[in-house]
């Protein structure tokens, strides 16, 4: 059995190549990307995943980088468990109390329950009608792209996108939908490490200020709903009756913020990536603009690889268990593991060429959207459908669309989030 490397906190970030570098450093996330990659190369060759702060406290996560190992977690849903939370730093237990639990965190039976009421509105049946929304919303601002010619992608287009198709499938009011952006934007500063890099005081209970207005606004609409039931999504979870079980306001709040968090930014910033590679690979570009039809499917999916929009998710393991099978690495219960969606998805056991962004890549078993497994991104196929209809048509009516420069990058070891990318067309 192979025993666990262990690298202390205390482990300088980064360089040198032949040290291993410390994924729980700050300071490691601001590495530029090709060193990060490289960092993940080299923790891929290692016969057992790394452990990363101090084992004997139980401070610290192995970090699961190869493709096999984050699949394995991700469908073992037994041995590794999500209640204790899965983002770092894991919300409070009174945050958890009084704002509702977020089905990203809850285990079965619980899990299973809310699962079951939500995906009734991601069924592709229900995926169908908003397909219409969804291009009404995509034309819209491509026609605001080339009246206003605005210079920023992410906040013109990218945030826009996913921000109106979530509002709209709720039923929420035009009016209330500054609001809610401007909320969504301070709570989710605080997940991953890009807050405490980016401020130099943190201001708590700021972002949880701005969490209880927006799940106010919500659970205010999902009274109203219970009231007067509209053609919307808030009314059918509110009145919904699955198994004698429909949402609680709490419920219903904690479900939303999750949708605008979950949903909003990860399609934002596959968006501004995606772009942004088909800008810097030029003859990926030609190959889609000659047959949009035939290959936008696999260039969206390609994109969500290469960009890997959420880093990693974190889960705790249940029992101890050796991974891989018998005489496998033993992980002990109670120890946090980190699943490397990035870097499985340049597993080169997984994909040939892994660092070539190829949009015929087939097949492409990529772990974008998570490892497969309960927890599974109930929004996949929307997701697919919101990248596909905004590419299509940008790329048919303003054909020459690219980014000028590189992105803004925002430094995080949650996810690879874009500020901004200028763009022309
Ligand atoms: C490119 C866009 C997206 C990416 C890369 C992405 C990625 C992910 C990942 C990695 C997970 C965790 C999977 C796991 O733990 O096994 C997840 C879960 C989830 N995603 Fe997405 N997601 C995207 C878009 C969306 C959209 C558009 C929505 C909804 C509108 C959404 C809703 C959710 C929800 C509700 C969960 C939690 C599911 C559960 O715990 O059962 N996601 N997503």
């Amino acid at each position: 059995m192979d025993a666990p490397t262990e690298i202390s906190a205390a482990t300088p970030a980064g360089t040198p190549a032949s040290a291993t570098p410390d994924l729980a450093d700050p300071r490691f996330w601001q590495l530029p990307a090709p060193a990060r990659a490289a960092a993940f190369a080299e923790l891929r060759r290692r016969p057992a995943p790394v452990y990363f702060g101090d084992r004997a406290t139980g401070r610290g996560f192995h970090a699961l980088v190869r493709h096999a190992d984050v699949v394995e977690a991700s469908r073992t849903p037994a041995v590794f468990l999500s209640g204790p939370g899965v983002t770092t730093p894991e919300p409070a237990r009174w945050v958890r109390v009084l704002f509702g639990d977020s089905m990203v965190n809850l285990d079965d039976p619980r899990h299973a329950q809310l699962r079951r009421i939500v995906s009734r509105a991601f069924t592709p049946r229900l995926l169908g009608r908003v397909e219409e929304d969804v291009h009404r919303i995509t034309t819209a601002l491509v026609d605001e792209v080339e009246r206003g010619r605005p210079e920023d992608f992410v906040g013109a287009v990218a945030a826009e996108l996913p921000f109106q198709v979530i509002c709209t499938m709720m039923g929420i009011p035009a009016e209330s939908r500054r609001a809610i952006l401007d909320l969504v934007n301070r709570t989710s500063e605080d997940i991953g490490v890009a807050r405490p890099l980016r401020r130099r005081f943190r201001v708590p209970g700021r972002g949880l200020a701005a969490l209880a207005r927006m799940q106010g606004i919500v659970a205010g609409i999902g009274r109203e709903r219970r009231r007067r039931p509209a053609e919307d999504l808030i009314s059918a979870l509110v009145t919904a009756d699955v198994n004698g079980r429909r949402l609680t306001g709490r419920e219903l709040g904690a479900f939303f913020t999750l949708l605008l968090v979950a949903g909003v930014e990860t399609t934002r910033n596959a968006l501004a990536h995606g772009l942004h590679l088909l800008t810097v690979n030029p003859e990926q570009r030609a190959l889609l603009l000659a047959d949009l039809d035939g290959r936008l499917d696999g260039a969206v999916d390609e994109i969500v690889r290469h960009a890997s929009p959420i880093i990693q998710f974190r889960r705790t393991v249940a029992v101890d268990h050796e991974l891989g099978g018998p005489g496998g690495p033993l992980l002990r219960a109670g120890e946090k593991v980190a699943l490397y969606y990035g870097s499985a998805n340049r597993d080169e056991e997984a994909f040939p060429d892994p660092d070539a962004f190829d949009i015929t890549r087939s097949p492409n078993p990529h772990l974008g959207y998570g490892g497969g497994g309960p927890h599974y991104c109930l929004g996949a196929h929307l997701a697919r459908q919101e990248m596909t209809a905004l590419l299509r048509e940008l790329f048919t009516r303003l054909p020459d669309a690219r980014s000028v420069g590189a992105p803004e990058l925002v430094p995080s070891s949650f996810d690879h989030r874009v500020r901004s990318l200028r763009f022309t067309f």
